[in-house]
């Protein structure tokens, strides 16, 4: 059986005020009317029998809604009580499967095309699991990107994984030439993540077990849960095990974490393209006038007006809010 894992945990706050709280951005509709959620699921459903959603207290009727819309009969949902990242999101989802299931990992807010070729990775990357590897898919980077994982590679075989490396030696790696990005997806047997999971971090083994078993319908009880150490698997798992694999593949892919993405996904002849300037969401006309790089967004109850340079910043914004209310 090979489960598609979909990662579901954040809100997207780097989209605000797009995204919020009882809306992630994963849920929006802004991809020619379908969600990057509903993205995710539909462009996997072909490799997989089953799905799996881990995601939040506050996402798991959204996720319900969009599996329904798309069909899907066959899913679970686990539902957490407080983020504990993706090292014990994913482990949550393997004890909910047998140990010779195959996992296929995939966060819920990543844009992907070609179809031929992404269908070419998964099958390599089926393969490699079932032979038990721990497999990630490498992507050729095309800037000194410190948000991401590097992958040191030679074919499939791994010779180092390193994530988020600081610009100095994210730029070394590109120019030594033979790394690649972390696309955040994985495939690898439940059992054998499992036990690599035990061997580098027991505690997040430990405690993410027990709150699993103490589960109350795919609830996560949050007073177990808050004992797990907050570790992702690339720290946890990727960086140390002795088992991973790498498939490079060729799809286009893009995290789509920040209006920066949205802007550089946005065709040039794009009617809400003006110039170097962007409008997002708005229902009225808008001109720009003696200003480069704008991104304006616009929602019902607010709008954002910022220069595409500080689109990691709009975080801040959503944290404050936050505080405020
Ligand atoms: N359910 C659940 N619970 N999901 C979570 C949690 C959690 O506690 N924490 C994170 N996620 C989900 C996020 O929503 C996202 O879809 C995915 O797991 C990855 O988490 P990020 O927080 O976005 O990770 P990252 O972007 O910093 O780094 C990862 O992705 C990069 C590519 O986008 C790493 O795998 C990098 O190596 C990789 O290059
Ligand atoms: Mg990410």
């Amino acid at each position: 059986r090979v489960i598609n894992v979909v990662l579901s945990g954040g809100v997207g706050s780097r989209l605000w005020p797009l995204s919020r709280k009882s809306k992630p951005k994963q849920y929006l509709p802004i991809f020619d009317g379908h969600s990057l959620f509903e993205l995710t699921v539909k462009r996997n459903l072909s490799f997989c029998e089953n799905v799996i959603v881990v995601g939040g207290k506050d996402n798991y009727e959204l996720s319900r809604e969009s599996l329904e819309r798309l069909g899907v009969t066959g899913y679970l949902e686990i539902i957490e009580a407080m983020p504990r990242n993706t090292a014990a999101a994913i482990a949550f989802a393997a004890f909910a499967s047998q140990a010779d299931d195959i996992l296929l990992v995939t966060p819920s807010d990543h844009l992907i095309q070609d179809e031929s070729a992404y269908a070419e990775a998964i099958r390599e990357a089926i393969a490699l699991a079932g032979e038990e590897n721990l497999v990630t898919f490498g992507l050729v980077p095309t800037k000194p990107e410190t948000g991401f994982g590097y992958i040191e590679h030679k074919g499939n075989e791994v010779i180092s994984f390193r994530e988020k490396p600081n610009k100095v030696q994210a730029e070394e790696f590109i120019s030594q030439g033979n790394f690649l990005w972390n696309s955040g997806m994985f495939c690898f047997s439940s059992g054998v993540f499992l036990a690599e999971l035990q061997k580098h971090e027991p505690e997040v083994y430990r405690l993410s077990k027990l709150a699993y078993e103490c589960a109350d319908e795919g609830f996560l009880p949050a007073e177990e849960s808050l004992q797990i150490p907050s570790i992702s698997v690339d720290y946890a798992v990727m960086e140390r095990s002795k088992r991973i694999k790498v498939v490079p593949s060729h799809f286009k892919w893009s995290d789509m974490g920040s209006f920066e993405a949205l802007y550089e996904h946005t065709p040039v002849d794009d009617p809400n393209r003006k110039g170097t300037n962007l409008a997002i969401g708005s229902k009225k006309r808008v001109e720009f006038l003696g200003v480069e790089d704008v991104i304006l967004v616009e929602t019902e109850d607010a709008i954002l007006v910022l220069n595409r340079t500080h689109a990691q910043d709009v975080k801040k914004i959503y944290e404050r809010l936050e505080k405020e209310n």
